[in-house]
């Protein structure tokens, strides 16, 4: 067997402390499978003070400089997150030649260009799977195996904590506050959950997608970008009504332009039509649907966050580039892999089928009103249900003068529809903000 190859640790929260766990657990396996034994070298974090399994205490350290200047550590493994230090960190391991394993979609979103181009300028590898659907192998099907062919669109439910979320409203009626705080007991949302809920972790996971299906180059601040926030289970319950199920989906497509192809990214909730694969993956679940030119549909799904199931991508990871160290190959992964910036399709223009919902007073021309408004902006009206009345109330926080319209639209631009919402929730007897989701076919 060969020398053994050396790893610090980055961080050693959920996601860390879960790698140390497989680590001491499966090590003399794992040693086998590289030809090589793994040696923790170093665990870098904050708080000296926390218990750490699984990790000899004497590894411990608050001083990055002592890691990242140790010329002996083969390997450096990111699980601290955030853009800041962990970019700077894993730059400089790049430039010194070391293989890097992050599981930082943040930091990938914004800095891949740059850190792709550090690994292949020093033959290190940059291998990132967790960073996107948790322990679903979809970086690899992307990166090795769809090498053969091409993407053309994604279709993909990335954000564990979102969909944790939305399947126990669903199920229970539970409230938002209640379920988050539950999502962040099991691990699942990120140290600020806010990225989960509002959009952004997946906006992020979005952009690293688009990098290794579409080769494109894209910021986070340019995909559209919605969270969960809006939501209510009153949604839940009338999208089954009409036959669907509401997700919160990652969406990357080529679109044709008057000047050539585009690529329309966004991320939104939506209702997914209940036969569909996405319509029944559920709780923690991801799945990313994927539709290549050659290899045609398929649905990969699996658990998207928590400790193990995260640990196991960022192991395999690990176990591939110790395995390239060993043969003197790294920088393999990587190379070759062509990115660029690519132009984007304005995503107001993209047409689709709506669910609108809407609060307003019982008073008579109300319904007028709103059809008028629709109109005026080339919004047409498919079907529509009405709650509330005869002394039921459509949820527990309405009372018993509002009513609760829900529609669904014939297909419409965003832009119309934001026109005409932002004139039907001027008017006076509606309640509240209304709310507008896409269809996705
Ligand atoms: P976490 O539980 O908050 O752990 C973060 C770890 O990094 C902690 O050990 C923390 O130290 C350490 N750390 C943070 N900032 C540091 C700094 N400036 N210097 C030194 N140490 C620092 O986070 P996590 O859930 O494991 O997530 C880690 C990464 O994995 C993030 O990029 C996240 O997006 C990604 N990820 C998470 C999941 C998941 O399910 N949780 C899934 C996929 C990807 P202390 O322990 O001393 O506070
Ligand atoms: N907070 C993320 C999620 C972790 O809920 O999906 C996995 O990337």
């Amino acid at each position: 067997m060969s020398k053994p190859i050396r790893f610090a640790l980055l961080g050693c929260g959920t996601v860390g402390g879960g790698v140390a766990e497989l680590v001491a657990r499966d090590g003399t396996y794992l040693a086998r499978r590289i030809g090589a034994p793994l040696e923790l070298a170093h665990v870098l974090v904050r708080d000296l003070g926390k218990v750490r399994r699984d990790v000899p205490a004497s590894l411990v350290t608050t001083d990055a400089e002592r890691v990242l200047s140790d010329p002996s550590v083969d390997v450096v493994v990111e699980v601290m997150g955030g853009e800041e230090p962990a970019g700077s960190y894993l730059e400089r391991a790049l430039r010194a030649g070391k293989s890097v394993v992050t599981a930082n979609k943040a930091l990938l979103a914004v800095r891949a260009p740059s850190l792709l181009a550090a690994a292949n300028e020093h033959h290190a590898d940059l291998a990132f799977e967790a960073s996107v659907g948790g322990a679903i192998p979809i970086v690899r099907a992307l990166r090795d195996h769809l090498v053969s062919d091409w993407v053309r669109s994604l279709r993909g439910i990335v954000n564990g904590t979102c969909n944790y979320i939305l399947t126990r409203m669903r199920d229970e009626g539970a409230s938002f506050t209640e379920v988050l705080r539950a999502a962040q007991e099991l691990g699942y949302a990120e140290a600020e959950p806010s990225l989960d809920v509002d959009g952004h972790d997946a906006a992020h996971k979005l952009c690293v997608l688009a990098l290794l299906a579409f080769g494109a180059v894209v910021r986070p601040d340019e995909v559209p970008t919605e969270g969960i926030r809006a939501i209510e289970p009153i949604d839940l319950r009338f999208a089954a009504r009409f036959g669907y199920a509401i997700k919160h989906l990652a969406v990357g497509r080529e679109t044709r332009g008057e000047g050539g192809p585009l690529l329309d990214l966004r991320v939104h909730p939506a209702l997914v039509p209940a036969r569909a694969p996405l319509a029944s993956v559920d709780g923690v679940l991801n799945a990313i649907a994927l539709e290549a030119e050659g290899a045609g549909a398929q649905v990969l799904v699996g658990r998207g966050a928590g400790a193990l199931p995260t640990a196991v991508s960022v192991v395999a990871d690990l176990v591939d580039v110790a395995r390239a160290r060993r043969a003197g190959v790294s920088g393999l992964l990587t190379e070759g892999l062509d990115v660029a910036r690519r132009p984007l399709a304005p995503a107001r223009a993209q047409e689709a089928i709506w669910y609108l919902r809407m609060r307003v007073l019982d008073r008579p021309g109300v319904l007028a009103q709103i059809a008028g408004a629709l109109g005026q902006s080339s919004v047409s009206i498919e079907q529509m249900v009405q709650e509330g009345g005869s002394g039921r109330r459509a949820s527990d926080s309405d009372d018993d003068e509002t009513r609760v319209i829900v529609m669904l639209t014939h297909s419409a631009s965003e832009r119309d529809v934001r026109a005409a919402l932002t004139v039907i929730d001027a008017l006076a007897f509606v309640r509240a903000p209304s709310l507008a989701l896409r269809v996705e076919q």
